[in-house]
Formats: C-alpha cells, sequence, structure tokens
C-alpha cells in the first residue's frame, strides 16, 4: 500500500487512490477505507495512544487523515459509564453505557465522523461542503463546517424536529427542508454532488466519513482497560455505525492491543422504521425497504445503505436485532433519565428499550459485560415529552404553602399508585 490508508470495493476487492469516491466503477458496491495495519502496528502501543489528546484523535494513525494532519475539532472521548441503577431495573447485571449523549461540539456521536469527513473534504479541496441527514448529522456538518470557514449545504426530511433545525441554522448553514422522506432527500444529494462537485459527507465522503465511527469501538476498548466487552447494543439508520464498532475492534485483534474475542452485535431498531431488524429477524440476505412511520426521525431511513452489512455483522457475531414501538421508546427514554442521569433523544430510547427486551428474552445473559451505545442528547428531541410532566402553578415563597404543595403531591402519588400506574 502506498499510502497508510486507501479505498478498496467491499465486493469486488478493486483498489483505488484516495478520493472522493463511494462506489466501485467495475460492480457498483461501496468502497471502504482499508488502513495499512502493518504500518501503524510498527509504532502504535496502548501507551502511544494514552499519550494522545483527550479525543478521538488519539487514534489519528487509524484514521484516514495524514500523519502530519492537525486536528481542529477534538471531538470524541466521551465517557462510558457503569449502569448499575438501569441495570437493576432491566435484570443486568454488568451494564455499560457508551454515552455520546455528550460528544463534542453538537452533542451526537455524528461529530466523529464529521471530523474525519471534513479533515478530507479540506484535502480534496472542496470549499463547499454539505450532507443529507436525519438530524444529527445536519448539527455536526453544520459546526464543523463553521469552525473551517467552509460554505454549507443541508438537505433534510421536511418532518424533523423543530432543535435540529434550528442547531443547523445558527452556525449559518443553508438549510433544504424537502418534501419527502430521508430517502427522497438521498437521492437528490448524490445529484447535487454530482452537479456541483460539493463535498457531501455521506455521499461521495462516505467511505471517509464512516471511518469516524470505529473510534467508539477503539474508546470501549481502551476505557474498559484495553478489553472487549461480551455483548455491544447499537442504533441502527443507514447501519454503518454498528459496522464499524465491529472493524475498530477487529483491528485493535490484528495490531495486538486487546485480546481476540468475537463480540457479539446487537441491533437497535424502531418498529415504525426497522427494515435491518426485519431482516436480521427474518434471515432474509437483503434489506426491504420501509417507509418510516416513527418519532426516532434520528433512525428513520427505510433503505439503509449499510443495512445489508448491518445485518452480516450482527448475524455473524452471533447477535441479534429487536425493533421497540414510539410507546416504549419514550419510556425507555425516561427510564434512563430517572436511573442513571442521561437524557438522551429517542435514538437513545430505542437503544435502551431494546437493550432491555433482549435481557427479557434471554439473549443477554444478565452477567455478561455489555455496552449500550447512548449516541444522541434529549435536548434535541423535547417534542417527545410534551405533555409527560404537569406544570403546577407557582406558589407563594412561604413554608406553608411549600408544604401543603407536598401533601398535595403525596395525595396525588397515592392516587397514581392506587390506579392503573403502570410502567
Ligand atoms: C443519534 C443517532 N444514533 C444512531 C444513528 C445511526 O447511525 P447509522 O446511520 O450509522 O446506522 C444515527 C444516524 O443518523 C443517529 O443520528
Ligand atoms: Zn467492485
Amino acid at each position: 500500500m502506498a499510502a497508510a490508508y486507501e479505498l478498496r470495493c467491499r465486493e469486488c476487492g478493486k483498489r483505488y487512490e484516495n478520493a472522493p469516491l463511494s462506489i466501485c466503477d467495475e460492480c457498483f458496491s461501496p468502497l471502504e477505507v482499508v488502513c495499512d495495519l502493518e504500518a501503524a502496528k510498527r509504532t502504535l502501543t496502548r501507551e502511544a495512544i494514552a499519550a494522545g489528546p483527550s479525543s478521538m484523535w488519539r487514534y489519528q494513525a487509524l484514521l484516514p487523515v495524514p500523519e502530519d494532519y492537525k486536528p481542529v475539532t477534538p471531538a470524541g472521548w466521551t465517557p462510558l459509564l457503569h449502569a448499575p441503577r438501569l441495570a437493576e431495573r432491566i435484570g443486568a447485571r454488568n451494564l455499560f453505557i457508551k454515552n455520546d449523549a455528550v460528544c463534542l461540539p453538537t452533542l451526537s456521536f455524528k461529530d466523529r465522523v464529521v471530523a474525519v469527513a471534513l479533515a478530507n473534504a479540506q484535502i480534496f479541496g472542496f470549499d463547499t461542503v454539505g450532507c443529507s441527514s436525519t438530524g444529527n448529522l445536519a448539527n455536526a456538518v453544520a459546526a464543523g463546517a463553521a469552525r473551517l470557514g467552509l460554505k454549507t449545504y443541508i438537505l433534510v426530511p421536511g418532518d424533523l424536529e423543530p432543535a435540529k433545525i434550528l442547531n443547523t441554522q445558527v452556525y449559518g448553514a443553508t438549510l433544504v427542508r424537502i418534501d419527502g422522506n430521508y430517502d427522497h432527500v438521498n437521492r437528490l444529494c448524490s445529484q447535487i454532488a454530482d452537479r456541483y462537485n460539493w463535498g457531501f459527507v455521506n455521499v461521495n465522503l462516505r467511505p471517509y466519513y464512516a471511518e469516524g465511527s470505529k473510534t467508539v469501538g477503539f474508546e470501549i476498548a481502551e476505557q474498559l482497560g484495553w478489553r472487549l466487552p461480551d455483548n455491544v447494543v447499537v442504533p441502527m439508520a443507514g447501519g454503518s455505525l454498528i459496522t464499524k464498532i465491529r472493524k475498530a475492534f477487529k483491528e485493535l485483534i490484528a495490531l495486538g492491543l486487546v485480546e481476540e474475542k468475537e463480540v457479539r452485535f446487537f441491533g437497535a431498531q424502531a418498529t415504525g422504521c426497522s427494515p435491518i431488524a426485519t431482516a436480521v429477524k427474518t434471515g432474509a440476505d437483503h434489506i426491504e425497504p420501509q417507509r418510516p412511520a416513527t418519532i426516532a426521525r434520528s433512525l428513520a431511513i427505510g433503505n439503509p445503505a449499510d443495512g445489508v452489512y448491518a445485518a452480516r455483522a450482527i448475524r455473524e457475531s452471533g447477535g441479534w436485532a429487536e425493533d421497540v414501538s414510539d410507546v416504549e421508546i419514550v419510556s425507555a427514554i425516561q427510564e434512563l433519565a430517572e436511573t442513571e442521569g442521561i437524557f438522551t433523544e429517542t435514538a437513545g430510547g430505542v437503544t435502551t428499550a431494546v437493550t432491555a427486551r433482549l435481557y427479557a428474552h434471554g439473549r443477554i445473559h444478565p452477567d455478561e459485560l455489555t455496552v449500550a451505545c447512548i449516541t444522541g442528547n434529549g435536548l434535541k428531541t423535547t417534542d417527545v415529552l410534551q405533555g409527560a410532566y404537569e406544570q403546577h402553578a407557582a406558589i407563594r415563597p412561604r413554608l406553608t404553602d411549600f408544604e401543603n404543595y407536598l401533601e398535595e403531591c403525596s395525595e396525588e402519588n397515592e392516587l397514581e399508585l392506587g390506579g392503573a400506574y403502570v410502567r
């Protein structure tokens, strides 16, 4: 390999020099970045990584950027938290949460993929960048591009959450709402990228973009003290993240940084958009596209670009996939917040609800070391909790008023407990 990384076709293996390309011209399959692990092995040690920055860039040697690249966006290196209180509720005993609800700068794991994609947009000389997005990517691209002074066009489905729209526009990006679902938006973006020669992070820069997700896997392993978990639960939209966490574990094994182990991968989707989970459950080797209808808008991709690879990764690893209803998603958001103090968006509700289901159905043994990936922040999807909590009238600033209020509360609680309060 001439460079430390290059592009390769996932199906026919044809090799390509680094370029803004995502599809093989021989067989029309997706291209993927392959890093020269032999070269990395010569210098990369646990100590060298630990001495690196407190961001995803501590794994720079395993990402598709030049050796002398100077990172501008310190994304990643989010907490891996032991979750004993949630574990107790759902029948687990060894549960961890990888908390990308607090990933910087825009509070989702998409900051990781964007950091790598925009580095490459600059390397390839694009002055205008963009993406098709279900929301979080829009926020991450808008913020990242602002910091680099790039012009930005972002296309989203028309029904996106208001917070995700505002969190894109505030960075000065041009936001184009499309009357259609994500699959319509994505198709249009491919045409625009070709016509205008812009760098679309998840279209013509997709192979580079996707590699950023590996850092979730690298961090999980390092934060567990350089060992791999037994199971990982990952929310799926396009299906890229789950495949890249698996790729990260395989690279760490190949580099001798962790002991060899087959980690089981579990995919999580909303029932209203579950093309990958359905393929896993039915054993199909192709993905049947769906028309999304769920509050988990960040996961609402009916025709997932990496769906086949995600289903394959789950199956090969001995894992499983599940899907949960919108009601279960909202309950799970509340349960994670109440037990662990983590406020996640709908995608995290999907992960939490699916994790609970996997324990309940005996697919995960309580003692196995399991990591649930929380990938986005609840402040972006507060609309799904509208009406969930009562606002009482303000009371006077007096102790007696406070005591009366407490009494009212306990009466209400008793009523609720005596009634059909189930969660
Ligand atoms: C919060 C969140 N989690 C998970 C995903 C799924 O990622 P992927 O498309 O790589 O499957 C997305 C995608 O938009 C997302 O926004
Ligand atoms: Zn090919």
